[in-house]
């Protein structure tokens, strides 16, 4: 980032940063594990900017930001008993909670998964930040991808500088490595799904014992994908292009999900166009949605299309193989 940039860039003002944010721009923000890359996280147009600002090849889900858990109530399904504990115990902290959510959070916070990761991040200024805002926000650590996590609005700036429309200062970030991550496992106990700021120590003096279920390749970025932290269709689905598959597989009445355009000489009804107008970033915003609605269609098979492989594209592509690659 260039000097006269910075100057103006970087600073504690909470209200220049709550403009931005509420303008739908990422703004960088302190907090007491590493600093995060945030946008309104009921915006997906303000999301997609974060995924396109990282330029991750995936789309990973994100964690939800509120300053109070009154904030989180209205898109949260439910708090079991373990969760209310540990958030009266640890938050404001490192603490990280994966939980049943509505349909108020975009599936593209969540990777269209049903549950949603919240923390109440324990910084005073983004604690000042938070409480000015009337939407959450959504924030990854500032880091493109590859890269390791900024403890430091001056990391941001060398790496991020020019994506943000405003790095909030918030000094030294105290802990310095992510915060810890809970949510139920299969049978509804609470287990640890990243190891992080908070100790094993301490949640388990809150709630008794608790599991481990740490994939070893979840902290590697380019394996992250692998993890069952995204959507997946049940229904079976082949990528290619539409016009080569169509003789082979039409006669199982696929349904298909392209890019820009409706197959000509195919029944409408069973097409999803995820931009007409060959809008790359709104593929991407309607890509969950669209899957969660063909697999609800009861067919045996989809046909997909790869979109452009470029910008957001990529990421839209590695979900898309991913989901083939399942069948
Ligand atoms: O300390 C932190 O947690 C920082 C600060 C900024 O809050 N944030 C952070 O975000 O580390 P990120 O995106 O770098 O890591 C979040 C992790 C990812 O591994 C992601 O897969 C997982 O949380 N995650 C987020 N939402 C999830 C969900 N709905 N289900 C499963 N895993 C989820
Ligand atoms: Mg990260």
């Amino acid at each position: 980032m260039r000097e006269m940039d910075r100057a103006r860039k970087i600073g504690n003002d909470v209200e220049q940063a709550s403009i931005c944010l509420a303008r739908g721009e990422l703004v960088a923000i302190p907090t007491e594990t590493v600093y995060g890359l945030a946008a309104n996280a009921f915006n997906q147009e303000a999301v997609l900017k974060i995924f396109e600002a990282k330029n991750r090849p995936q789309f990973n889900p994100l964690i939800v930001h509120t300053g109070s858990l009154e904030k989180m109530r209205p898109f949260l399904l439910q708090i079991p008993d373990w969760a209310e504990k540990l958030a009266a115990s640890h938050w404001p902290g490192p603490l990280t909670l994966l939980l049943p959510r509505n349909e108020v959070i975009p599936d593209l916070v969540t990777a269209g998964l049903p549950r949603v990761a919240v923390r109440i991040p324990n910084h005073p200024l983004t604690l000042e930040l938070l409480a000015s805002l009337d939407f959450p926000l959504a924030a990854p650590s500032a880091n493109p991808f590859g890269y390791i996590s900024p403890t430091a609005a001056s990391h941001v700036a060398e790496q991020l500088g020019d994506e943000v429309s405003y790095i909030l200062d918030g000094g030294r970030s105290t802990i310095g490595i992510e915060s810890t991550i809970i949510g139920a496992d299969e049978t509804g106990e609470p287990a640890v799904f990243r190891l992080g700021g908070l100790s094993l120590e301490s949640i388990r003096n809150t709630i008794g014992k608790i599991s481990v279920r740490i994939n070893p390749v979840e902290e590697q970025p380019q394996s992250s994908g692998m993890l069952k932290s995204h959507y997946a269709p049940k229904t079976r689905l082949i990528l290619g292009q539409i016009d080569v598959l169509l003789p082979e597989y039409g006669h199982q009445d696929p349904y298909l999900l392209t890019y820009n355009h409706i197959h000509p000489g195919y029944p409408v009804e069973r097409q999803i166009v995820l931009s007409p107008t060959s809008n790359i970033r709104e593929a991407a915003y309607r890509l969950f949605s669209a899957l969660r609605e063909l697999d609800s269609k009861g067919s045996e098979l989809i046909l997909a299309e790869p979109v452009p492989e470029k910008g957001i594209g990529r990421a839209i592509n590695d979900r898309l193989k991913k989901a083939a690659g399942k069948g």
